[in-house]
């Protein structure tokens, strides 16, 4: 834990580090769900849509190591038992399409997980602008890819 982080990101760091959890947990979700739908998709098409569904993968996988290294930061501990990112997940989990050769259906709700992520980042982008700048960077680097993703399957469909 920094004592010094703590200070420096305000009176709502519990909060905070509260919500980062969540989105925490929302990123373990989305990569689980974009890794394995990947590996399931069938079709003409499927090899690029799974090619870019790995790559959104990765880089969830990422936000949710960077999640976890500022909420110890902060003093907390990330969600340390995968039951919790269900309970706590905001945007949740989208089971990949019973017919793997639906496309559309894994496009579909990639963007909706996309979208969802944004509001959440939104969120945490208005909680930490005054008061926490470390933790709005972060937020803003992770805003910017989501925003990103977004257009990337809006333009699959
Ligand atoms: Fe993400
Ligand atoms: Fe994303």
């Amino acid at each position: 834990m920094g004592e010094k982080a703590r200070e420096l990101a305000g009176s709502n760091v519990d909060r905070i580090v509260e919500e980062l959890n969540k989105a925490y947990a929302d990123e373990w979700l989305a990569f689980y769900q974009y890794w394995v739908t990947a590996k399931l998709l069938e079709g003409r098409y499927a090899g690029h849509v799974a090619g870019e569904l790995t790559r959104l993968a990765t880089e969830e996988l990422e936000h949710a190591d960077e999640l976890a290294e500022r909420i110890v930061q902060l003093g907390g501990r990330p969600l340390a038992h995968p039951k919790q990112w269900m309970e706590q997940s905001t945007c949740g989990y989208k089971e990949p399409p019973r017919d793997t050769k639906d496309l559309d259906k894994a496009i579909r709700d990639t963007i909706d997980g996309e979208r969802c992520a944004i509001s959440v980042y939104k969120k945490l982008s208005e909680m930490t602008r005054e008061t926490d700048h470390v933790t709005f960077q972060l937020i803003q680097h992770i805003l910017e890819e989501e925003l990103e993703h977004e257009d990337t399957f809006e333009n699959l469909l």
